[in-house]
């Protein structure tokens, strides 16, 4: 937790003062008082005011914005700036750089520009870090660190090249296991020098899935070891501030996020919903504060980012609708975040994120979204930290490596998109009002009822055994395609998929056939498939949904062994899918989080508290006591 927010909710946003004159500070903080702010992540990309030459600091406007908002009773995470290395850096250490795959030598004028393994990025990364903390260590604003801003550079580079072979010399210590692993014999890419070996650059074809897949999990590694040094310094000059960084979710992002969870004193993360169809920002929202939650093995985790009144949608900025914000932020407090922050506080007077929303936006205080930030930050402040764990019987596994593999080249199909497959499932659950803990796929389980596993496209034999023993033992798995194709270094399962989950689920795959984009497939009795299919073989299973069309006619779609262990080898549309859950919740015996709450009525329960959450625009009954919610309201009640 943030020092000093026993029992508080943490309520502010990302605050760049030094973007305005000094005049504005002082209605800044007023500002943030009227909307009962008590947090505010400070700094984040101010390394040219805080360094402006190297070694020279200048700290004095800070101290006072420091001051300032600690006369107004608001708490500073204070921010590390190396995210964003001054145009200094780049002309004094030009290797520091980041290079493309194509070798491109990018240069300063955006941000991120540097490359985690340059030994001058790290020097002068653990320079300003310990400046702050030793500056700052005894500041009484200071509650919380926030080191860097959404770790995910790459870089292709010289100085990147001898840190991923020495991580591949500690992984594989011998070139011939190496070799093994990379399936090197194929295309003659045998390697006989470990000085031989590069980053994933440019290549005349399709690049080595293996390499590429160990560049990732390079990358996470090298990443989080530019966080840890700066950790290390923080944590020894101020022992009782927690140490945080915000993970960012995208499918550019090679941090793996169960091995950095350990390493913070406090999970972190930004979300952006990117979709404003029907529910599709609620369903988001919850997968990504499920996905934190597991992170931070169930405890408590910080909502570090949010956009306080837009949606991005690709490249179009949608307004949110009127109350969802409030309804979004709560959907993040329900399901363990200890606070709401957004990005920003005040709109930048100019750069490239102008037109991003802020709390206070260019428009001022008068305006429909600061009402809303308002009305929500006292709404935080009523309601305070609720300790009770979030109850789930069901667990959903997740796996950044499968994510990254589902990347790679020479896949069967363009559009394989394991976050939409994971949000797919996880989103039939939201709509049955059933809570879900996200675990990684080497967790235990036996907390748990039911487990569902989308497209654990790299599968190992302990997650398989793991699973057996958890079905033996009684409990429901449903796993669906592209699950069990590949072990850890994307070498194919003998026997085909879902390899070692094919004793406990009782089919093989035959052979894929996958979908063109907008065509589906009849199922029989009912219901539809899209994006994939499969020939199955069944191996102690039955069919309970068969193809009913084109080549698979009369072949089995859906399968289940000794009632317990499902295999869905298509993309189930909703009501299928959710038929399907549904039917799989019952016999498992898991509830909804509360009966009878209907669909866009969002449920969770925390101990005796109920947050409830009504996303429809008609009044809402939930519970067999009939707790009554306006339409776009909530109630966080005991119940
Ligand atoms: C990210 C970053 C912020 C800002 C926002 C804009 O989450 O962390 O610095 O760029 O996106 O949406």
């Amino acid at each position: 937790m943030p020092r000093g927010f026993d029992g508080r909710l943490c309520f502010g946003g990302d605050y760049n003062p030094e973007q305005w004159p000094e005049h504005v500070w002082a209605d800044d903080v007023e500002l943030m008082r009227r909307c009962a702010v008590n947090l505010v992540t400070v700094g984040v990309f101010a390394w040219s005011r805080l360094e402006p030459a190297p070694g020279r600091f200048t700290f004095g406007w800070l101290d006072r914005v420091l001051d300032l908002l600690h006369e107004g009773g608001i708490a500073v995470a204070l921010a590390t700036p190396t995210a964003s290395p001054p145009p200094w850096f780049s002309f004094a250490h030009p290797d520091a750089l980041p290079v493309t795959r194509d070798g491109v030598r990018l240069v300063h004028g955006s941000r991120d520009t540097y490359c985690p393994s340059a030994p001058a990025y790290r020097t002068a990364a653990r320079r300003i870090a310990t400046a702050l903390a030793e500056r700052y260590a005894g500041h009484p604003a200071l509650a919380l660190w926030h080191v860097h801003n959404e770790y995910g550079t790459v870089c292709h580079c010289d100085h990147a090249a001898a840190a991923f072979r020495d991580w591949l010399r500690r992984r594989y210590r011998s070139l011939g296991a190496l070799n093994e692993a990379w399936t090197t014999t194929f295309w003659s890419q045998q390697y006989a020098d470990w000085e031989h070996i590069l980053p994933p650059r440019a290549t005349q074809y399709l690049g080595n899935p293996a390499q590429l897949l160990d560049y990732r999990r390079f990358c996470s590694d090298e990443l989080l070891a530019c966080f840890r040094e700066q950790r290390d310094v923080l944590h020894e000059l101020t022992p009782d501030v927690a140490v945080t960084t915000n993970l960012a979710l995208g499918p550019w992002v090679p941090v793996d996020p169960w091995a950095w969870a350990p390493e913070v004193d406090l999970v972190a993360i930004d979300h952006y919903p990117s979709s404003v169809e029907g529910l599709d920002a609620e369903q988001e929202t919850a997968f990504a504060a499920d996905l934190a939650r597991g992170w931070a093995g169930g405890g408590a985790w910080l909502l570090m980012e949010q956009a306080p009144d837009i949606v991005h949608t690709g490249g179009r900025m949608v307004p949110k609708r009127p109350g969802q914000l409030a309804r979004l932020s709560l959907s993040h407090v329900a399901r363990g975040s200890v606070g709401v922050m957004n990005f920003q506080w005040r709109a930048s007077p100019g750069g490239a994120e102008a037109f991003m929303s802020a709390m206070v936006p260019h428009a001022g205080p008068d305006s429909r979204s600061f009402r809303e930030v308002a009305a929500l930050g006292l709404e935080l402040a009523r309601i305070g930290h609720v300790d009770d764990p979030v109850a789930a019987d069901v667990a959903l596994v997740w796996d950044a490596h499968s994510w990254w593999a589902l990347q790679g080249p020479g896949l069967p199909a363009p559009d394989l998109d394991y976050w939409a497959m994971s949000r797919a499932v996880h989103a039939s659950a939201w709509r049955l009002g059933v809570t879900v803990d996200v675990v990684a796929p080497d967790a235990p389980l036996s907390a748990y009822r039911v487990v569902l596993v989308p497209a654990l496209f790299l599968t190992s034999a302990s997650t398989a055994s793991m699973l057996e023993s958890f079905v033996e033992s009684g409990g429901h798995v449903v796993v669906w395609y592209l699950s069990g194709v590949a072990d850890a270094t994307v070498r194919m399962h003998r026997g085909g998929s879902p390899g070692p989950l094919a004793p406990v689920l009782g089919v093989r795959v035959e052979r894929h056939y996958p979908l063109a984009p907008e065509t589906t497939v009849a199922l029989d009795p009912d219901g539809t498939g899209s994006s994939w299919s499969e020939l199955l073989r069944l191996d102690g299973a039955e069919a309970v949904l068969r193809y009913a069309d084109g080549d698979l006619s009369g072949e089995p779609a859906v399968t289940v062994r000794a009632g317990r262990a499902w295999y869905v080898s298509t993309s189930l549309d909703d009501a299928t899918q959710q038929r399907l859950l549904g039917e799989v919740f019952a016999a498992a015996d898991v509830a909804p989080a509360a009966p009878a709450a209907g669909p866009g009525i969002e449920v969770v329960r925390r101990g005796r508290r109920l947050f409830a959450i009504n996303h429809t625009d008609h009044v809402a009954e939930v519970g067999t006591a009939r707790l009554s919610i306006e339409p776009g309201k909530f109630v966080v009640a005991n119940y």
